[in-house]
């Protein structure tokens, strides 16, 4: 709360302290109204290049572009009051270099109002991350799975696993010299999780890791049930609004073609002009 009575927005500081507290919520949104309702109960809203597979129906998040991160996350910007926005970088916006992540990062704050960007990569994105983050831009970190590495790592598989441990450990310690404010762990064993999350002394928040991590992240429309076109094992379906939309657009499907809609409370008389 400030002084005034407001809550205060988290910036990337507030959730650095955050380490070892309460765990920290982080949902996915892509348009105002899903950013509306995720607003009151997370710390972050994440606007992920995985609106390309969930949004545009793509067959990975490798076709997103900076001009769709923007637009969805300045729909996003509205619908959002109190949780922290952070903002995917696109592949293909940040690998090259140092200097071509700094013009698409500061783009993607200074057009959205972001408080900070989200990369994938550990040990060799340490000289990006630290070149951002000494220039104003605040990083979240993403290492284990990294879907945009897909091609490379050779499907979406976990990380991490038997002596793979040593390169995820690499790499959780690069992005926290490098200055990030938090690290995404996705798709890692969970005692490795854990043990990262003891180990380094920024906030990890994890996605199929571990509920010791210092936080969570889930694709919203992953928990709500609204993606269907495969699920994780990680994703625990908090409901299942897919079906019930697809029980609702039966109902209006079958009563249009009955007559039954629009019933007399839905059309209009000659009475109330301009009604
Ligand atoms: O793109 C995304 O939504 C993400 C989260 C799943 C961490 O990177």
């Amino acid at each position: 709360m400030s002084a005034t009575g407001e809550v205060k927005r988290p910036v990337p500081p507030d959730i650095r302290a955050r380490k070892g507290g309460t765990p920290l919520v982080v949902l996915t949104a892509y348009t105002t109204p899903v950013a509306r309702l995720v607003d009151p109960h997370c710390d972050i809203v994440l606007v992920g290049d995985s609106l390309g597979m969930v949004i545009h129906g793509l067959p990975s998040t490798l076709g997103v572009t900076m001009e769709m991160m923007i637009l969805h996350s300045q729909a996003v910007a509205r619908g959002l009051s109190r949780a922290m926005m952070v903002v995917d970088m696109p592949f293909g916006s940040y690998e090259e270099g140092p200097e071509q992540a700094f013009r698409n990062a500061a783009r993607l704050m200074v057009e959205t109002g972001a408080a900070a960007v989200k990369l994938e990569g550990g040990e060799h994105m340490e000289a990006t991350i630290a070149f951002l983050t000494a220039r104003g831009i605040p990083v979240m970190a993403h290492i284990g799975l990294t879907p945009q590495a897909v091609n490379t790592l050779g499907g979406y598989r976990v990380q991490g696993r038997g002596e793979d441990a040593t390169r995820i450990r690499r790499d959780a310690e690069a992005v926290t010299r490098a200055g990030a404010f938090s690290v995404v762990l996705e798709k890692v064993p969970d005692a490795l999780a854990r043990e990262i999350t003891q180990a380094i002394d920024i906030p990890t928040i994890g996605i199929g890791a571990s509920a010791d991590c210092d936080g969570q992240v889930l694709v919203v429309d992953d928990m709500l049930g609204l993606f269907t076109a495969f699920r994780p094992k990680f994703v625990k379906r908090y409901a299942e609004l897919g079906q019930e939309a697809d029980r609702a657009i039966a109902a209006y499907a079958a009563e249009v073609r009955a007559r039954t809609f629009p019933a007399p409370e839905h059309v209009f008389g000659e009475k109330a002009p301009g009604k």
